[in-house]
């Protein structure tokens, strides 16, 4: 059960690591335009600062903002080449399915994203894509229940024993996440605010209050 943040922030990252609860990051471009980065240079820099706070077989998910062919395998290959620990994140189209197998040949660990479907799911593990990324809230926001994606995604990779790792996307809310791994992904990838969510019970809250008052009362007397 593997815990990823979906951020580009490195405060939230390192407060995700204090947490226990960091496993890797994918980022996006949305994501890095979130952040104080105002060049590609900055940007692959901002990359090399997460991968340095990454840890053995922890990683990072960089996306190309290339289209073509030839430009997505260029791109590819230079945020491979920045530092081991970089996954190259490519978007379910035709272009992106040639430049995962292209780079899952050259031994280059790929993230296929922007999944909503199960055909193109089956299309990014046939290519030999590392991880598939289904955006389950994204789905849910057109009333489509996103967790069915993951579901029918988990059974046909069992069925032909895919290696393609389920990294589950778009997490909004802490039951996505519990049903996630009841349907037993690889990982999540969320917000750290939403894993915080996972602690939210009001019984908790009123219990702590009452242990905490009972034991004054005694012990102011
Ligand atoms: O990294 C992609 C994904 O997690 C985006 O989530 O909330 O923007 O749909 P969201």
């Amino acid at each position: 059960m593997k815990f990823f943040i979906d951020t580009a922030n490195l405060k939230e990252i390192d407060e995700a690591r204090s947490l226990g609860m960091l496993d890797g990051i994918t980022t996006n471009p949305s994501l890095i335009s979130k952040e104080s980065l105002f060049s590609h240079k900055e940007i692959y820099e901002h990359y090399i600062s997460i991968c340095k706070r990454l840890k053995n077989d922890e990683n990072m998910s960089a996306e190309v903002i290339s289209s073509n062919y030839t430009d997505m395998i260029q791109e590819g290959e230079k945020l491979a080449l920045l530092h081991p620990k970089i996954v190259v994140k490519i978007p379910i189209t035709k272009n992106g399915i040639k430049t995962i197998k292209y780079l899952s040949q050259k031994k280059i660990k790929t993230n296929s994203t922007l999944i909503f479907s199960t055909g193109q799911s089956i299309l990014a593990a046939k290519a030999g894509a590392t991880y598939v990324s289904p955006f389950v809230g994204r789905l849910d926001d057109v009333s489509y229940n996103g967790l069915n994606l993951i579901q029918e995604i988990k059974s046909i990779y069992d069925n032909y024993s895919f290696e393609t790792k389920i990294l589950a996307a778009s997490i909004r809310h802490p039951l996505h996440i519990v049903e996630c791994f009841k349907i037993g992904v690889y990982a999540i990838t969320s917000p750290l605010n939403v894993i915080y969510s996972l602690l939210n019970h009001p019984l908790t809250n009123i219990g702590l209050d009452k242990f905490i008052k009972d034991f004054h009362r005694k012990i102011n007397k």
